[in-house]
């Protein structure tokens, strides 16, 4: 497993075809649930850690919110780019390692969504993230992390997957090792074959609750899915947290 796998998955074309379900229907739920439990003033900052090809910064941004979004791949940047200019949004898009992005603005609110945490191979550079988010909120800001419940995902893997999408066979590879979940992800589209990893730490529910007061945050509310259901260790898919700093 190649440590810094996240630097070429989600560079590639292909990433977008297999999250094909991650669109912005998925992403307006998420929102939904956000901004119905956070309070945060009109035309607020917020800060998008992750943004990926930045379907929920333009529902925000949609919403007259005020947004950055920093994400490390190239490719998603430029096509979250291309949509916010097509609908006119102004969105401040950053390329950067969230590890690396320095700015001396505050936001109101941030968030980090859909499992945008957890790949890095030490503890200590994971909780870094957490602690970059508390360091970039204003007094009462609020942060949301949205990660898999680890619990329900150790009972419910599915160790093998295939389908059809765009043209391309997709194969599926997951297991859980050295608490870590693993996916090799095999991509054989007009004859060519493409394999690429993702590689992330299992946190359960203490530990993540425990980095994130251990860093001065409240744990504001705590939900097991985006209808908002509440978080249960071994029947909720999601660990979705609302931090106020
Ligand atoms: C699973 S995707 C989620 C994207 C987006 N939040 C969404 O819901 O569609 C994870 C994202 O994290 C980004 N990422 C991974 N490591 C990063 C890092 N060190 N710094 C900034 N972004 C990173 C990837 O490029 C990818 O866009």
């Amino acid at each position: 497993m190649k440590s810094e796998w996240f630097k070429d998955w989600f560079n590639t074309q292909e990433y977008l075809n297999v999250y094909q379900h991650r669109n912005e229907s998925d992403a307006e739920d998420h929102i939904k649930l956000i901004l119905g439990n956070v309070k945060i003033p009109s035309g607020a900052k917020i800060l998008d850690m992750a943004c990926g090809a930045g379907r929920h910064a333009i529902i925000l941004a949609r919403k007259n919110f005020h947004l950055t979004a920093v994400d490390l791949s190239e490719n998603l940047i430029s096509i979250a780019e291309q949509s916010a200019q097509n609908e006119n949004l102004k969105i401040n898009f950053v390329h950067s390692d969230i590890r690396k992005y320095e700015t001396n603005d505050k936001f109101d609110l941030i968030i980090n969504l859909f499992t945008s945490f957890g790949y890095f191979e030490s503890d200590e550079e994971n909780y870094a993230v957490l602690q970059k988010a508390y360091h970039l909120l204003v007094e009462n800001g609020f942060f949301v992390l949205d990660f898999f419940n680890s619990e329900f995902l150790r009972q419910n893997l599915v160790e093998f997957s295939e389908e059809n999408l765009g043209g391309a066979e997709i194969h599926q590879y997951r297991k859980i090792k050295n608490n870590r979940v693993t996916k090799k992800i095999v991509i054989t589209k007009n004859g060519n074959l493409s394999t690429y990893e993702e590689s992330v730490r299992m946190f359960s529910k203490d530990e993540i609750v425990n980095a994130i007061q251990n860093i001065g945050f409240d744990i504001y509310k705590t939900f097991g899915d985006f209808l908002g259901s509440e978080f249960d260790k071994l029947s909720s898919p999601r660990l979705i947290m609302i931090c106020k700093k």
